[in-house]
C-alpha cells in the first residue's frame, strides 16, 4: 500500500516534469474582475497595514535577497474575512477589466483638494478574480506579477494570505505556488487601502496597471534576474557582460545547462531573424531552494548602437536545460550604447554630445486617469517627440513597464525617479510613512527592473526631498546610491534638489550627478563652487498657461486670477521659481555642463493646479521674499473663494494633448531644421477694434516679417536662436495676420491667422481610423468647431454630444479646460476654445465598421466612420 502510494507520487512528479512547456508563460490577467468598496461590515482593524506589516515585510526582504524566502509569522491574517474566502458569492459586485482607476470616475467635488485633482482617490477597495489552472500546471512555479496597484495592496489566494506591496508605483511579484491548485479554479482577492493626504498630485487609485500570471519551471531565471551591459565598444564589435540569477525552488539540487542567444528585436520586443551572437553554454549546479549567479558574456559583431534617431534594440533569449530537457526560456530586451555625463560638456551618447531636451511627466493619462493604456502612453510620447523632446523624466515615481519599453523603441531617453519624499514627508501619508521599512526594496526594485533598458540614462533617488538639508538625508542619499550601484554600476544616480543650500552640504557628494531643480541663474555659481562636479537641470521652467486664453494688457504675471481661473497663453507667466522657456534656453547654451534640461511639464496633468491650488506649502518654493509675500497674499485672497481648478496649467500641451502656444516655442528651438513659424494670439477680437493687441511669434527661422491685412508691421530679426519676436504695437482690426519667416535671408516658413466667422460646422478627425479589436486599442478623435471656410473658431464653447455605433465605445471626453467638472466619462461636453476630444476604444473580439456621431445645436451633425480589425499580433 505504502509502496503504491510512493509510486503514484513519483509518477505525478515525473509526469508534471515532462509536461512542462519550455518557455515561461506570461498570461495577462486583466479581464473579468469583481470590484467592491469598503471592507465587509464588522471587519475590525485586522486588515490595517500596521497589523499586516510583519507579513508584508518578508516580501521586501525576499526581493532584496532575490530568491531567498524569508520567514513569515505563522497564521493567515484576514483569513476570516468573508471577501477572501474562495466560496464567497461576489456575483453582486461590479464586473470590470483592469487596469482600473476608481477615482477617475469621480465625481469632481469642489471641496476636495485641487492638488489631487478634486477626485476621490482614497479609501478601501476589493478586487476578486477566479482563474483556472490546468492539470498540466502541476509542479510549476506560479507567480502573480502586479505592475502597479494604488496602494497598500494585500493579496489572498484561495483564502490564504500571500503578501502585498504598499508603494502604489512599485511593480512587484508574489509567489502563489504554495496556495494554488492545478486542474482547479483558484481565487484571488486583493485589498487596496489608499490613504488620503498622500500626494502632491493626482495619484490615481485601484489596480491601475497590468496584472500577469506567470507560469515557470521551478528552476528558472529570478525576477528581473538578468543584467546585460557593455564592456567594450568598438566600431566592428561590442563585448557584452551578462549576469544571470537562477532560482531552484525544488527540494533537490539540480545540474542545469544555460545558454543565451542574441537577436535583433522586432517592434513588439521579440527576437527577429537569425541570432547575431551567443553566450557559450554553461553548466551550473543550483542547490535546493537556492539562488545562484552566473557570469557570462558575448560579442556582437558590427553592433547597431541605440541612438535617438535609430534606436536599435536587441533581445537575449536564455534557455535553461535540466537533464537534457529545456525547462525555461526567458527573454531580456536590451540595447547597446555608451553614456557619459561630463563635468564640462554635459551628456554624451555614444561619444557624441547630446543636449537633453527633456520633459517631466506625471503618470496620469489625462481623461483616462491613472489607468494605464499603452496606446495612450505612446501617443503622449509621440506628441513630445514631434515637439523635439528626446527625454522623459518619470516624475516623481517608477513608471509602467510598457512606458520604458516604448521609450526604448521610440528613441527617448529616460530619467527614472524613485520617489518624492524620504523620511520627512510633504504630505501626512506620502512615502514618508513607508520610507524606513521599504526604501531599500523599492529603490532596488526600480533599478533591477529597468537596468537592461537602453533608454534609461540615470536613476533619480528623489525629488526635492525635505531631507536634502538634514544630516539624516546625507546618510539616506548614500544608502540609496549604494543600492542603485549595487544593482547597476553602469548608470549614475541623481537627486533633484530645490534648496540652494544643499550644494554646500555633503549630500552633493552622495550622488553621481547633482540635479538642480530651477535656480537657472545660479549655474555659474555652482560651477565656481565645484568646477569638476557633474550637474544636470533636473527640473526647469514651470511656465503656466491655458490653451487659447489671452489676457490684456500683456504683462508678466506670477499669479493671474482673471478670466475664470485660466492663465494667459501670451506665455509670460511662470511660477516664482521658474522661468520662460527662452530664458532657460539661454542658460543651457551658456552653461553646457548642465546637460540640457527636463521641463516642468510636457503634458498637463491631473492635480496641482498652481497657482489656483490654495496650496500654501508651495510657498516654500519661493526664495525671493517679495515674491513670497505677493504669493501669500494672492493665495489668501483666493482662499476666500472656492477654487474650481482640478488640473495643472504647467503642460506644454493641455490635458487632451492639444498644443498650447508654448509647444511651438520648444519645437522651433528643439527642431531647428523644421521650417516653422507660429503666430499668437488668434485674431478674433471684435471688442478690441483699434486697440493695441500685441503679436508674438515663434520661429525656427532667424527673421520674420509680419503683415496685417497685407500691410507690413515690420521685419524683425532674432539676436539669438531662442528669441521670440514681438510686435507690441499692433492695433487690432479683423482680417488676416500673415508671418513670413526667413532663414539666412531665404524664405523659410509662412503662417496665416485669420479672423473667423461664426461656428458653421464640425470637423471631426480621428488620429487613427483603424483599430485592433483588442478591447484596449484607442483612437483619439479631435473635434474642431469651424466656420464656413473650415477655420477653427477660437473662442467658441458649443456643447457637443457624442454617440457611437459598431464595435467601439466612448471611454472618455475632454476639452483641456482645467476648471471643468464635467465627468470624463460624459458623452456631452462643451468645446473649450474651439476644440474637444473624444477617446474611442475598440470592443474586445469584435470587428467591423464603427461610426462616431457628433451633434451640436445649430450645426450640421457629423458622422465619421472607423474600422475595427482583427488583432494579428
Ligand atoms: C517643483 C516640484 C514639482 C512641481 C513643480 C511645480 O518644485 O518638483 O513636483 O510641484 O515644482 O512648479
Amino acid at each position: 500500500m505504502r509502496k503504491a502510494f510512493i509510486f503514484i507520487l513519483l509518477s505525478i512528479y515525473f509526469l508534471s516534469w515532462s509536461n512542462e512547456v519550455a518557455s515561461q508563460e506570461r498570461i495577462n490577467l486583466n479581464r473579468d474582475w469583481r470590484y467592491q468598496e469598503n471592507d465587509p461590515d464588522g471587519t475590525d482593524s485586522t486588515l490595517h497595514y500596521s497589523r499586516l506589516k510583519p507579513y508584508l515585510l518578508p516580501c521586501a526582504n525576499d526581493f532584496i535577497k532575490s530568491g531567498q524566502k524569508h520567514i513569515r509569522p505563522a497564521g493567515n491574517p484576514g483569513g476570516e474575512v468573508a471577501y477572501v474566502k474562495p466560496d464567497f458569492d461576489d456575483s453582486s459586485w461590479r464586473q470590470l477589466n483592469l487596469p482600473h482607476d476608481w477615482a477617475i470616475e469621480g465625481p469632481f467635488n469642489i471641496d476636495y483638494v485641487g492638488a489631487t485633482g478634486k477626485l476621490p482617490y482614497w479609501g478601501i477597495r476589493w478586487y476578486r478574480k477566479s482563474f483556472e489552472l490546468s492539470p498540466k500546471d502541476t509542479g510549476k512555479q506560479i507567480y502573480l506579477d502586479i505592475d502597479g496597484a494604488m496602494s497598500f495592496s494585500s493579496v489572498w489566494c484561495n483564502g490564504q494570505f500571500v503578501g502585498g506591496w504598499p508603494y502604489g508605483y512599485a511593480s512587484y511579484r508574489l509567489d502563489l505556488t504554495p496556495y494554488v491548485k492545478a486542474g482547479k479554479k483558484n481565487m484571488l482577492a486583493i485589498r487596496l487601502d489608499n490613504p488620503d493626504d498622500a500626494s502632491r498630485w493626482y495619484p490615481g487609485s485601484g489596480i491601475y496597471r497590468n496584472v500577469w500570471l506567470v507560469k515557470t519551471s521551478p528552476v528558472h531565471v529570478a525576477q528581473w534576474g538578468t543584467f546585460i551591459r557593455n564592456k567594450e565598444i568598438s566600431t566592428d564589435k561590442v563585448v557584452m557582460d551578462m549576469t544571470l540569477q537562477l532560482e531552484n525552488n525544488t527540494g533537490k539540487s539540480v545540474q542545469a545547462s544555460v545558454k543565451t542567444d542574441i537577436y535583433e528585436q522586432d517592434e513588439t520586443g521579440n527576437p527577429k531573424g537569425t541570432k547575431v551572437a551567443s553566450c557559450p553554454a554553461m553548466k551550473v549546479k543550483i542547490e535546493q531552494q537556492a539562488t545562484t549567479e552566473l557570469q557570462s558574456g558575448f560579442v556582437v559583431p558590427n553592433p547597431k548602437l541605440w541612438e535617438i534617431e535609430s534606436p536599435a534594440c536587441y533581445v537575449a533569449v536564455t534557455r535553461i536545460e535540466v537533464d537534457g530537457r529545456e525547462v525555461e526560456r526567458y527573454q531580456t530586451p536590451f540595447g547597446i550604447r555608451e553614456i557619459e555625463f561630463t563635468h564640462d560638456q554635459g551628456f554624451m551618447l555614444n561619444g557624441r554630445k547630446v543636449p537633453i531636451k527633456g520633459v517631466c511627466m506625471h503618470h496620469d493619462l489625462g481623461a483616462l486617469g491613472a489607468a494605464f493604456n499603452e496606446v495612450a502612453a505612446e501617443r503622449q510620447l509621440r506628441i513630445m517627440k514631434e515637439m523635439g523632446a528626446n527625454a522623459i523624466r518619470t516624475s516623481h515615481n517608477p513608471p509602467a513597464p510598457e512606458l520604458v519599453a516604448l521609450c526604448d523603441r521610440m528613441g527617448l531617453m529616460m530619467q527614472l525617479e524613485f520617489v518624492d519624499s524620504w523620511h520627512k514627508g510633504k504630505r501626512k501619508n506620502d512615502y514618508n510613512i513607508l520610507f524606513d521599512d521599504w526604501n531599500e526594496a523599492d529603490m532596488r526594485s526600480l533599478v533591477r527592473h529597468y537596468r537592461n533598458h537602453p533608454s534609461v540614462i540615470m536613476w533619480s533617488i528623489g525629488n526635492e526631498v525635505h531631507d536634502q538639508v538634514t544630516d539624516l538625508g546625507i546618510e539616506i542619499a548614500r544608502n540609496l546610491t549604494a543600492y542603485s550601484h549595487d544593482e547597476d554600476p553602469t548608470r549614475p544616480t541623481s537627486l533633484g534638489c530645490n534648496k540652494r543650500d544643499a550644494i554646500y552640504r555633503d549630500i552633493v557628494n552622495q550622488v553621481d550627478i547633482f540635479g538642480l531643480n530651477y535656480y537657472h541663474k545660479t549655474y555659474p555659481l555652482f560651477k565656481e563652487q565645484n568646477p569638476t562636479r557633474r550637474y544636470h537641470a533636473s527640473e526647469t521652467s514651470s511656465a503656466t498657461s491655458s490653451r487659447g486664453e489671452y489676457f490684456f494688457p500683456v504683462t508678466k504675471n506670477v499669479n493671474d486670477s482673471r478670466s475664470g481661473f485660466q492663465l494667459s497663453s501670451y506665455d509670460m507667466t511662470t511660477i516664482g521659481w521658474g522661468c520662460m522657456p527662452e530664458e532657460q534656453f539661454k542658460m543651457n547654451e551658456a552653461y553646457p555642463f548642465m546637460s540640457g534640461e527636463f521641463v516642468w511639464t510636457g503634458f498637463d496633468y491631473l492635480g496641482e493646479p498652481t497657482p489656483y491650488n490654495k496650496d500654501l506649502t508651495n510657498l516654500l518654493n519661493f526664495s525671493d521674499p517679495v515674491e513670497l509675500e505677493a504669493a501669500k497674499k494672492e493665495l489668501e485672497e483666493l482662499g476666500k473663494i472656492k477654487t474650481p481648478s482640478r488640473s495643472s496649467y504647467f503642460g506644454i500641451v493641455d490635458l487632451c494633448g492639444f498644443p498650447k502656444d508654448r509647444y511651438y516655442n520648444y519645437q522651433s528651438y528643439w527642431r531647428k531644421e523644421l521650417p516653422l513659424v507660429h503666430i499668437l494670439p488668434h485674431w478674433n477680437w471684435p471688442e478690441r477694434v483699434g486697440e493695441v493687441t500685441p503679436v508674438h511669434i515663434y520661429t525656427s527661422g532667424d527673421e520674420v516679417e509680419l503683415f496685417l491685412n497685407g500691410k507690413s508691421q515690420g521685419r524683425r530679426k532674432k539676436e539669438h536662436s531662442y528669441d521670440r519676436l514681438t510686435w507690441d504695437d499692433v492695433r487690432y482690426e479683423p482680417g488676416e495676420l500673415k508671418a513670413i519667416a526667413y532663414k539666412e535671408g531665404k524664405q523659410w516658413a509662412e503662417q496665416q491667422v485669420k479672423t473667423t466667422g461664426q461656428p458653421a460646422a464640425l470637423s471631426v478627425n480621428p488620429e487613427k481610423k483603424t483599430l485592433r479589436n483588442t478591447g484596449t486599442d484607442l483612437s483619439f478623435v479631435r473635434i474642431d468647431v469651424v466656420d464656413k471656410e473650415g477655420l477653427t473658431v477660437p473662442r467658441t464653447k458649443n456643447l457637443l454630444k457624442f454617440s457611437v455605433s459598431g464595435p467601439v465605445e466612448i471611454v472618455a471626453t475632454d476639452n483641456g479646460d482645467a476648471t471643468s467638472f464635467v465627468p470624463f466619462q460624459s458623452h456631452e461636453r462643451e468645446a473649450y476654445n474651439g476644440l474637444c476630444l473624444v477617446i474611442l476604444r475598440s470592443l474586445s473580439g469584435k470587428t467591423g465598421e464603427a461610426v462616431l456621431t457628433v451633434e451640436s445645436e445649430g450645426l450640421p451633425t457629423k458622422k465619421v466612420s472607423l474600422q475595427v480589425v482583427a488583432d494579428v499580433k
